[in-house]
């Protein structure tokens, strides 16, 4: 059994392999509409979703499985019964688990006590299927994805930390550009490195946005991530210069933009980028769905 709670647990080979399934599911889902046949996943929130949610149900269903969404936006997870009777529980009924949560740490927990595979589906840390769609978009947009580059601007949060796995797995130069204090999670950052080196390429953290030169696609993500409560005019200043505008998309030479949204636009992205004719975001989305198919055909075990 498998899990994907960090996104290290996969291979190149396991990553490029749920790549080319997601592309054979987006252009033909029919033929995989028994894949899952009467399997059933529970789907736990702890935090807001449109995105994820929805293509996790609509990517269950596809395949012939049942989601159950469980809403624990009021912070019952591990309140109202702890969370290893939780997974227990859970593991009885159904074959996989879905969780949004606030710490990785309740993951890690619901896969040591559970049964059944636990997907992240956002923790503070990772954002691991959102960075496989991200790629995914990418490759249908550069062709190859191994040793191109991609720049990330902003706040170094889940979202980077996942691009940063994924990409040194996947062989893609991934350059961090954040202010200081704001850079990704410094062990996840070390981890992701020494994979980089064995793949051939790099990953950096840089706070001058003048370098952001010579780059083949930019990411960005919000400024404040859910569960914190800082109001984004608050860091507006300190996050202003890696922004997301005309100016800076010509400067860095990049031929897609991504965004895995939901997007602050005239924050951390400008109208004219979100709307013009570089930007992937909602190929991006779009792929959410496809990369979620061919993840739960992998992890989940048919029922009967
Ligand atoms: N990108 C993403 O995870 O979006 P949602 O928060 O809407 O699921
Ligand atoms: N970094 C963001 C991603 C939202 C999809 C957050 O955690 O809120």
């Amino acid at each position: 059994m498998q899990h994907l709670l960090t996104g290290f647990e996969f291979s190149q080979d396991e990553y490029l392999s749920i790549l080319e399934t997601a592309a054979a599911m987006k252009k033909d889902p029919a033929a995989f509409a028994d894949t899952l046949k009467g399997s059933a996943c529970a789907i736990m929130f702890e935090k807001p979703s449109l995105r994820t949610r929805t293509t996790f149900e609509i990517a269950l269903y596809r395949l012939g499985a049942h989601g159950v969404y469980l809403d624990l936006q009021s912070g019952d997870l591990g309140k109202r019964e702890s969370i290893p009777d939780y997974a227990r529980n859970l593991s009885r009924w159904t074959d996989c688990l879905i969780g949004r949560v606030f710490s990785q740490h309740t993951l890690e927990e619901l896969a040591a006590t559970g049964s059944v595979p636990v997907i992240n589906a956002l923790s503070d840390l990772y954002h691991p299927a959102q960075a496989m769609a991200d790629y995914m978009t990418l490759k249908e947009h550069l062709g190859e994805i191994k040793g191109k580059s991609l720049a990330y601007l902003g706040d170094g949060n889940n979202v980077a930390n996942s691009l940063l796995v994924a990409g040194a797995i996947l062989g893609v130069n991934v350059t961090c550009f954040c202010p200081l204090g704001h850079g990704p999670e410094i062990q996840i950052f070390n981890r992701a490195q020494e994979i980089a080196k064995k793949n051939g390429c790099h990953l950096d953290v840089v706070a001058d946005p003048s370098r952001i030169v010579g780059f083949d696609a930019l990411y960005t993500d919000t400024w404040v991530s859910m569960g914190d409560n800082t109001p984004l005019e608050k860091v507006k200043q300190i996050f202003l210069p890696y922004q997301i505008n005309d100016t800076l998309v010509a400067q860095s030479g990049a031929k897609v933009v991504l965004h895995c949204l939901p997007a602050h636009r005239g924050y951390e992205i400008t109208d004219e980028v979100m709307d013009g004719p570089l930007s992937a975001v909602f190929d991006e989305a779009e792929n959410r769905l496809h990369i979620h198919m061919a993840l739960l055909a992998k992890l989940v075990h048919k029922r009967g």
